[in-house]
């Protein structure tokens, strides 16, 4: 019998990401509260006695050793000794370099279902280690739901779940380095830690309301190289959001909308601008756990 699973692997949103300072290993110390939303991929795997393979329908998607899923499935397998391999088929709806950690979720639930195909024995702890060492966003896939992020983003814990039914993620067609964002970061001189710290500490501590004064550390930097980003936020508002902000380090823009109706105008507005747009509603913990595995 083939062991196969199907699997959703959700985007994420930053509904805020304070970055403290450089660290003496090079990455930023974060601040940040991550979100899963609706918008997903879907990733099918299959167990094999082969090699790792990974298949993708978009083409700016690398399948070699550099797929994020990839380097999950090899970590898994050195970690473990097992030598079962995977096909890992991926259709991508998430854009791609996009703010949006598609390639994180793909290499963390990646992770959960080779782990049940290959009937390995990993303690949370491991897997958690496994998981940020593939990148700091990918942890928090694991969990889901809201989440506050510290360290370089990799340190995450679940908090009181934030609910929107109403977002509208846009995409301006162009990808951005997340390295490059914090490089230019880097340049900057900050005299201070941010201001919002409090923000995030008091949405830590649990928040009834969404957080529309939070806001992007990395909205500065990544704003100066692409004015277009500036341009989506200030359409979306003038479209009647609540809130605009770039999630991660971009392109991705969120606007926080109050109904249905509202979304879809806005998107319909977008998309004949040439924007790609989305219309998602927030994933809570529950949900996303019991939904991960069709
Ligand atoms: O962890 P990840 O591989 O996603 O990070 C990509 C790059 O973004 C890192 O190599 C680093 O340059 C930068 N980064 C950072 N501080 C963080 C997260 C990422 O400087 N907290």
């Amino acid at each position: 019998m083939t062991r196969q699973l199907q699997i959703k692997s959700y985007a994420k949103i930053n509904w805020t990401l304070d970055v403290l300072f450089k660290r003496a290993d090079g990455y930023h110390e974060l601040r940040t509260i991550l979100q899963t939303v609706s918008l997903h991929d879907r990733l099918r795997i299959t167990e094999t006695s082969g090699p790792i393979e990974i298949v993708c329908n978009d083409s700016r998607v690398p399948c070699d050793e550099m797929n994020l899923a990839y380097k999950a499935a090899a970590g898994l397998r050195e970690a473990t000794g097992t030598s079962k391999g995977a096909r890992i088929e991926i259709e991508k709806n998430i854009p791609v370099a996009a703010g949006l950690g598609g390639g994180s979720s793909n290499a963390a639930v990646t992770l959960m279902a080779l782990a049940k195909l290959w009937q390995v024995e990993l303690d949370d702890r491991e897997i958690i280690r496994l998981a940020a060492i593939l990148g700091s966003d990918v942890p928090f896939f694991l969990i889901g739901g809201t989440a506050l992020g510290i360290g370089r983003g990799e340190d995450v814990s679940p908090i009181e779940q934030i609910r929107s039914d109403h977002l509208l993620l846009v995409n301006p067609g162009f990808a951005v380095s997340t390295r490059d964002a914090y490089e230019n970061l880097s340049r900057l001189t900050r005299s201070e830690a941010s201001s919002r710290i409090p923000f995030t500490l008091r949405a830590a501590r649990g928040i009834r309301e969404l957080p529309l004064e939070a806001s992007n550390d990395l909205e500065e930097v990544v704003l100066g190289v692409h004015p277009e980003i500036a341009e989506v936020k200030r359409r979306l508002v003038s479209l009647g959001a609540r809130h605009a902000l770039m999630s991660g380090s971009g392109a991705t823009v969120f606007g926080v909308f109050d109904n249905s109706q509202l979304t879809e105008q806005a998107a319909s507005e977008m998309r004949v601008l040439g924007y790609w747009t989305e219309p998602v509603r927030t994933i809570d913990r529950s949900e996303y756990q019991s939904t991960i595995f069709e």
